[in-house]
Protein backbone atom coordinates (compact mmCIF):
# COMPACT_ATOMS: atom_id res chain seq x y z
CA UNK A 1 0.00 0.00 0.00
CA UNK A 2 1.49 3.65 -0.91
CA UNK A 3 1.34 6.02 1.83
CA UNK A 4 -0.11 9.09 0.37
CA UNK A 5 0.58 12.33 2.54
CA UNK A 6 -0.85 15.88 2.06
CA UNK A 7 1.48 18.20 2.71
CA UNK A 8 -0.53 20.98 2.83
CA UNK A 9 -2.29 19.67 5.87
CA UNK A 10 0.42 17.80 7.52
CA UNK A 11 3.56 19.30 6.68
CA UNK A 12 5.47 18.22 9.88
CA UNK A 13 4.26 14.21 9.50
CA UNK A 14 5.04 14.57 5.61
CA UNK A 15 8.59 15.67 6.50
CA UNK A 16 9.05 12.94 9.43
CA UNK A 17 7.79 9.92 6.93
CA UNK A 18 9.96 11.15 3.63
CA UNK A 19 13.18 11.63 6.04
CA UNK A 20 12.12 8.27 7.43
CA UNK A 21 11.56 6.31 4.36
CA UNK A 22 14.23 8.05 2.53
CA UNK A 23 17.30 6.95 5.30
CA UNK A 24 15.86 3.37 4.96
CA UNK A 25 17.05 3.59 1.06
CA UNK A 26 13.31 3.98 -0.44
CA UNK A 27 12.18 6.26 -3.02
CA UNK A 28 9.75 9.10 -1.86
CA UNK A 29 7.64 10.29 -4.72
CA UNK A 30 8.31 14.21 -4.13
CA UNK A 31 6.19 17.52 -5.41
CA UNK A 32 8.86 19.91 -7.15
CA UNK A 33 7.46 22.78 -8.90
CA UNK A 34 7.95 21.45 -12.42
CA UNK A 35 6.71 17.54 -12.02
CA UNK A 36 6.90 15.24 -9.17
CA UNK A 37 10.54 13.66 -8.55
CA UNK A 38 11.02 10.16 -7.62
CA UNK A 39 13.83 10.92 -4.69
CA UNK A 40 16.08 8.81 -3.43
CA UNK A 41 19.54 9.45 -1.48
CA UNK A 42 22.32 10.27 -3.47
CA UNK A 43 24.04 9.02 -1.42
CA UNK A 44 23.32 5.52 -1.55
CA UNK A 45 24.08 3.34 -4.37
CA UNK A 46 20.83 0.97 -3.22
CA UNK A 47 18.18 3.84 -3.38
CA UNK A 48 18.95 4.88 -6.51
CA UNK A 49 19.44 1.10 -7.51
CA UNK A 50 15.31 1.30 -6.53
CA UNK A 51 14.72 4.38 -8.89
CA UNK A 52 16.11 2.87 -12.00
CA UNK A 53 14.27 -0.34 -11.45
CA UNK A 54 11.13 1.14 -10.30
CA UNK A 55 11.34 3.94 -13.74
CA UNK A 56 12.48 0.40 -15.84
CA UNK A 57 15.06 3.13 -16.69
CA UNK A 58 18.19 2.87 -19.02
CA UNK A 59 21.40 2.56 -16.39
CA UNK A 60 23.60 4.92 -18.46
CA UNK A 61 20.64 7.83 -17.81
CA UNK A 62 21.95 9.78 -15.23
CA UNK A 63 20.24 11.59 -12.77
CA UNK A 64 19.68 15.03 -11.42
CA UNK A 65 20.76 15.80 -7.53
CA UNK A 66 18.46 18.54 -5.89
CA UNK A 67 20.03 20.43 -3.48
CA UNK A 68 18.63 22.43 -0.59
CA UNK A 69 20.73 25.72 -0.75
CA UNK A 70 24.32 26.34 -1.95
CA UNK A 71 26.28 25.01 0.89
CA UNK A 72 24.96 22.01 0.06
CA UNK A 73 25.42 22.40 -3.94
CA UNK A 74 29.40 23.42 -3.05
CA UNK A 75 30.27 20.11 -1.04
CA UNK A 76 29.12 18.40 -4.54
CA UNK A 77 30.32 20.32 -7.84
CA UNK A 78 31.94 23.18 -8.63
CA UNK A 79 30.63 26.98 -10.31
CA UNK A 80 31.91 28.85 -13.23
CA UNK A 81 31.06 32.65 -12.96
CA UNK A 82 28.42 32.21 -15.58
CA UNK A 83 26.68 29.15 -14.00
CA UNK A 84 27.13 30.80 -10.57
CA UNK A 85 25.30 33.83 -11.88
CA UNK A 86 22.72 31.27 -13.32
CA UNK A 87 22.12 29.93 -9.97
CA UNK A 88 21.93 33.11 -8.12
CA UNK A 89 19.38 34.47 -9.81
CA UNK A 90 16.97 31.57 -11.42
CA UNK A 91 17.40 28.95 -7.73
CA UNK A 92 15.23 27.67 -6.06
CA UNK A 93 13.94 27.28 -9.77
CA UNK A 94 13.33 25.22 -12.44
CA UNK A 95 16.57 25.31 -14.16
CA UNK A 96 19.17 22.50 -13.97
CA UNK A 97 22.86 23.15 -14.39
CA UNK A 98 25.32 20.39 -15.51
CA UNK A 99 28.46 21.23 -13.42
CA UNK A 100 32.07 19.29 -12.88
CA UNK A 101 31.83 17.05 -10.07
CA UNK A 102 33.76 17.18 -7.46
CA UNK A 103 36.37 14.57 -6.14
CA UNK A 104 35.40 14.54 -2.63
CA UNK A 105 31.52 14.14 -3.36
CA UNK A 106 30.02 11.80 -1.91
CA UNK A 107 27.11 11.85 -4.52
CA UNK A 108 27.87 7.77 -5.95
CA UNK A 109 28.72 7.39 -9.05
CA UNK A 110 25.23 5.59 -10.06
CA UNK A 111 23.47 8.94 -9.70
CA UNK A 112 26.05 10.45 -12.00
CA UNK A 113 25.75 7.29 -14.67
CA UNK A 114 29.73 7.59 -14.24
CA UNK A 115 29.97 10.98 -15.52
CA UNK A 116 32.72 13.79 -14.52
CA UNK A 117 30.00 16.19 -14.38
CA UNK A 118 26.46 16.37 -12.33
CA UNK A 119 23.33 17.89 -13.09
CA UNK A 120 22.10 20.20 -10.37
CA UNK A 121 19.12 21.70 -9.23
CA UNK A 122 18.25 23.92 -6.15
CA UNK A 123 13.81 22.83 -5.92
CA UNK A 124 11.31 25.33 -4.95
CA UNK A 125 8.32 24.64 -2.90
CA UNK A 126 7.61 21.59 0.17
CA UNK A 127 10.47 19.18 -1.66
CA UNK A 128 13.27 21.75 -0.58
CA UNK A 129 12.12 21.58 2.78
CA UNK A 130 12.67 17.66 2.34
CA UNK A 131 16.09 18.13 1.61
CA UNK A 132 17.36 20.51 4.08
CA UNK A 133 15.89 18.66 6.74
CA UNK A 134 17.06 15.16 5.19
CA UNK A 135 20.80 16.94 5.11
CA UNK A 136 22.09 14.84 1.74
CA UNK A 137 21.05 15.62 -1.85
CA UNK A 138 18.09 13.75 -3.51
CA UNK A 139 18.75 12.32 -6.92
CA UNK A 140 15.68 12.21 -8.63
CA UNK A 141 13.82 12.17 -12.39
CA UNK A 142 10.36 12.38 -12.90
CA UNK A 143 8.42 9.91 -11.48
CA UNK A 144 6.84 7.82 -14.03
CA UNK A 145 7.39 5.02 -16.32
CA UNK A 146 10.86 5.58 -18.43
CA UNK A 147 9.51 7.26 -21.49
CA UNK A 148 5.90 8.10 -20.36
CA UNK A 149 4.45 11.25 -19.49
CA UNK A 150 6.06 13.02 -16.51
CA UNK A 151 3.13 13.48 -13.61
CA UNK A 152 2.27 16.81 -12.75
CA UNK A 153 0.32 15.61 -9.50
CA UNK A 154 0.41 13.22 -7.04
CA UNK A 155 -3.03 11.24 -8.73
CA UNK A 156 -0.82 10.88 -11.70
CA UNK A 157 1.99 9.08 -9.70
CA UNK A 158 -0.24 6.99 -8.06
CA UNK A 159 -1.77 5.59 -11.15
CA UNK A 160 1.60 5.07 -12.74
CA UNK A 161 3.93 3.70 -9.61
CA UNK A 162 1.43 3.12 -6.83
CA UNK A 163 1.76 -0.65 -7.02
CA UNK A 164 5.78 0.14 -6.13
CA UNK A 165 6.71 3.36 -4.39
CA UNK A 166 6.15 3.33 -0.08
CA UNK A 167 5.13 7.11 -0.17
CA UNK A 168 3.67 10.05 -2.01
CA UNK A 169 3.89 13.59 -0.73
CA UNK A 170 1.16 15.41 -2.29
CA UNK A 171 1.06 18.81 -2.37
CA UNK A 172 -1.41 19.72 -5.40
CA UNK A 173 -1.37 20.32 -8.69
CA UNK A 174 2.73 22.01 -9.89
CA UNK A 175 3.09 24.98 -10.90
CA UNK A 176 5.42 24.73 -13.93
CA UNK A 177 4.60 21.55 -15.30
CA UNK A 178 7.19 21.09 -17.12
CA UNK A 179 10.66 19.50 -16.56
CA UNK A 180 13.16 22.26 -15.87
CA UNK A 181 15.28 23.46 -18.46
CA UNK A 182 18.54 21.90 -18.35
CA UNK A 183 21.92 23.87 -19.58
CA UNK A 184 25.44 23.53 -19.55
CA UNK A 185 28.14 26.36 -19.57
CA UNK A 186 31.53 25.70 -21.47
CA UNK A 187 33.95 28.15 -21.89
CA UNK A 188 32.03 31.18 -22.88
CA UNK A 189 29.29 29.55 -24.25
CA UNK A 190 26.03 28.55 -22.71
CA UNK A 191 24.18 25.59 -24.38
CA UNK A 192 20.82 24.33 -23.82
CA UNK A 193 20.60 20.46 -23.60
CA UNK A 194 16.83 20.33 -22.41
CA UNK A 195 14.52 23.71 -22.74
CA UNK A 196 11.91 23.23 -19.72
CA UNK A 197 10.65 25.60 -17.07
CA UNK A 198 12.66 28.12 -17.45
CA UNK A 199 12.49 30.53 -20.40
CA UNK A 200 15.50 30.86 -22.52
CA UNK A 201 15.00 34.40 -22.96
CA UNK A 202 15.50 35.00 -19.18
CA UNK A 203 18.81 33.00 -19.22
CA UNK A 204 19.74 35.38 -22.82
CA UNK A 205 18.94 38.80 -20.80
CA UNK A 206 20.43 38.27 -17.40
CA UNK A 207 23.82 36.95 -19.26
CA UNK A 208 23.80 38.87 -22.68
CA UNK A 209 24.60 35.92 -24.24
CA UNK A 210 23.22 33.43 -26.92
CA UNK A 211 21.88 30.09 -25.50
CA UNK A 212 23.45 27.75 -27.81
CA UNK A 213 20.46 25.06 -28.89
CA UNK A 214 21.26 21.44 -29.96
CA UNK A 215 21.41 21.88 -33.44
CA UNK A 216 24.12 24.82 -32.91
CA UNK A 217 25.52 23.15 -30.45
CA UNK A 218 27.06 19.69 -32.09
CA UNK A 219 23.58 18.00 -31.43
CA UNK A 220 25.07 15.33 -28.78
CA UNK A 221 22.51 13.12 -27.11
CA UNK A 222 23.74 14.39 -24.07
CA UNK A 223 20.52 14.63 -21.82
CA UNK A 224 18.42 11.29 -22.51
CA UNK A 225 15.61 13.39 -22.04
CA UNK A 226 16.47 14.13 -25.58
CA UNK A 227 15.93 10.95 -26.80
CA UNK A 228 13.97 11.09 -29.91
CA UNK A 229 10.81 8.77 -28.49
CA UNK A 230 9.91 9.96 -24.70
CA UNK A 231 6.74 11.59 -23.33
CA UNK A 232 5.01 8.88 -25.07
CA UNK A 233 1.02 8.81 -24.21
CA UNK A 234 -0.70 5.37 -25.16
CA UNK A 235 -2.58 6.81 -28.41
CA UNK A 236 -0.55 8.09 -31.22
CA UNK A 237 -0.18 11.95 -31.57
CA UNK A 238 -0.67 14.16 -34.77
CA UNK A 239 0.83 17.57 -34.66
CA UNK A 240 -0.14 20.64 -36.03
CA UNK A 241 -3.39 19.78 -36.71
CA UNK A 242 -5.48 22.06 -38.90
CA UNK A 243 -9.18 20.06 -38.31
CA UNK A 244 -10.34 17.35 -36.40
CA UNK A 245 -10.92 13.68 -37.30
CA UNK A 246 -13.98 11.36 -36.52
CA UNK A 247 -12.85 9.82 -33.24
CA UNK A 248 -9.56 11.59 -32.17
CA UNK A 249 -9.04 13.61 -29.40
CA UNK A 250 -8.01 17.31 -29.50
CA UNK A 251 -5.84 19.20 -27.89
CA UNK A 252 -5.62 22.68 -29.04
CA UNK A 253 -4.47 26.62 -27.54
CA UNK A 254 -5.97 29.85 -27.95
CA UNK A 255 -9.83 29.53 -27.67
CA UNK A 256 -9.75 28.89 -31.58
CA UNK A 257 -12.11 26.16 -32.25
CA UNK A 258 -10.82 23.46 -35.39
CA UNK A 259 -12.98 22.20 -38.17
CA UNK A 260 -14.54 18.81 -37.23
CA UNK A 261 -14.21 19.17 -33.57
CA UNK A 262 -18.38 18.23 -32.87
CA UNK A 263 -16.70 14.35 -34.15
CA UNK A 264 -13.75 14.67 -31.99
CA UNK A 265 -13.70 12.16 -29.03
CA UNK A 266 -12.85 14.83 -26.50
CA UNK A 267 -11.47 18.47 -27.19
CA UNK A 268 -9.65 20.52 -24.40
CA UNK A 269 -7.82 23.80 -24.09
CA UNK A 270 -4.08 24.18 -23.31
CA UNK A 271 -5.21 28.34 -22.58
CA UNK A 272 -8.26 29.75 -23.29
CA UNK A 273 -6.56 32.88 -23.44
CA UNK A 274 -3.52 31.99 -25.19
CA UNK A 275 -1.13 32.01 -22.24
CA UNK A 276 1.83 29.75 -22.87
CA UNK A 277 3.06 29.28 -18.74
CA UNK A 278 -0.64 28.40 -18.34
CA UNK A 279 -0.62 25.92 -21.35
CA UNK A 280 2.87 24.24 -19.64
CA UNK A 281 0.74 24.16 -16.39
CA UNK A 282 -1.76 21.89 -18.28
CA UNK A 283 0.05 19.77 -21.01
CA UNK A 284 1.30 16.59 -19.26
CA UNK A 285 -2.50 16.19 -17.26
CA UNK A 286 -4.18 17.02 -20.81
CA UNK A 287 -2.14 14.31 -22.40
CA UNK A 288 -3.61 11.77 -19.70
CA UNK A 289 -6.69 13.15 -20.26
CA UNK A 290 -7.02 12.65 -23.72
CA UNK A 291 -5.12 9.12 -23.91
CA UNK A 292 -7.92 7.99 -20.86
CA UNK A 293 -10.42 9.00 -23.46
CA UNK A 294 -9.28 5.76 -25.28
CA UNK A 295 -9.17 8.08 -28.73
CA UNK A 296 -6.88 6.17 -31.12
CA UNK A 297 -5.27 9.66 -32.07
CA UNK A 298 -4.38 12.61 -30.25
CA UNK A 299 -4.97 15.50 -32.39
CA UNK A 300 -2.81 18.69 -31.23
CA UNK A 301 -3.79 21.98 -32.96
CA UNK A 302 -0.40 24.67 -33.70
CA UNK A 303 1.36 25.97 -30.62
CA UNK A 304 3.15 29.03 -31.11
CA UNK A 305 7.47 28.45 -30.81
CA UNK A 306 7.77 31.29 -28.55
CA UNK A 307 8.75 31.54 -24.63
CA UNK A 308 7.83 28.48 -22.79
CA UNK A 309 6.30 27.08 -26.06
CA UNK A 310 9.57 25.97 -27.15
CA UNK A 311 9.64 23.39 -24.33
CA UNK A 312 6.13 22.29 -25.22
CA UNK A 313 6.82 21.92 -28.79
CA UNK A 314 9.96 20.04 -27.79
CA UNK A 315 7.97 17.45 -25.83
CA UNK A 316 5.46 16.96 -28.40
CA UNK A 317 8.11 16.24 -31.01
CA UNK A 318 8.86 13.48 -28.42
CA UNK A 319 5.68 12.45 -28.39
CA UNK A 320 4.86 12.26 -31.68
CA UNK A 321 8.20 10.16 -32.31
CA UNK A 322 8.28 6.99 -34.02
CA UNK A 323 8.36 4.61 -30.97
CA UNK A 324 10.75 1.82 -31.09
O1 LIG B 1 12.25 19.29 -13.50
C1 LIG B 1 13.03 18.34 -13.52
O2 LIG B 1 14.17 18.44 -14.00
C2 LIG B 1 12.56 17.01 -12.91
C3 LIG B 1 12.29 17.26 -11.43
C4 LIG B 1 11.93 16.00 -10.69
O3 LIG B 1 13.39 17.89 -10.84
N1 LIG B 1 13.51 15.99 -13.11
C5 LIG B 1 13.74 15.43 -14.32
O4 LIG B 1 14.66 14.43 -14.31
O5 LIG B 1 13.18 15.78 -15.34
P1 LIG B 1 14.84 13.38 -15.48
O6 LIG B 1 15.72 12.32 -14.89
O7 LIG B 1 13.54 12.94 -16.01
O8 LIG B 1 15.66 14.16 -16.55
C6 LIG B 1 17.00 14.47 -16.29
C7 LIG B 1 17.74 14.81 -17.54
C8 LIG B 1 18.01 13.58 -18.34
O9 LIG B 1 17.72 13.84 -19.69
C9 LIG B 1 19.48 13.33 -18.11
O10 LIG B 1 20.10 12.69 -19.15
C10 LIG B 1 20.02 14.75 -17.92
O11 LIG B 1 19.02 15.36 -17.19
N2 LIG B 1 21.25 14.77 -17.15
C11 LIG B 1 21.42 14.49 -15.84
N3 LIG B 1 22.71 14.57 -15.49
C12 LIG B 1 23.40 14.92 -16.60
C13 LIG B 1 24.78 15.16 -16.90
N4 LIG B 1 25.73 15.05 -15.96
N5 LIG B 1 25.10 15.53 -18.16
C14 LIG B 1 24.15 15.65 -19.11
N6 LIG B 1 22.83 15.43 -18.89
C15 LIG B 1 22.45 15.06 -17.67
MG1 LIG C 1 11.60 12.21 -17.11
Amino acid sequence: MTLIIDTRTEPDRALAHACETLEAGLPVAIPTETVYGLAADATNPDAIGRIYEMKGRPRFNPLICHVADFAMAEQHVSFDPISRQLADAFWPGPLTLILPLKSGSSVHSLASAGLDTLGVRMPDGFSRAVIARFGRPLAAPSANTSGKISPTSATHVEADLGDRLALILDAGPADIGLESTIVKVEGDNIRLLRPGGLDVADIEKLTGRTVLRAETAGAAIEAPGMLASHYAPGAAVRLDATDVRAGEALIRFGGKPLPGEDKAALVLDLSLSGDLREAAANLFAYMKQADASKASTIAFGSIPHEGLGEAILDRLERAAAPRE
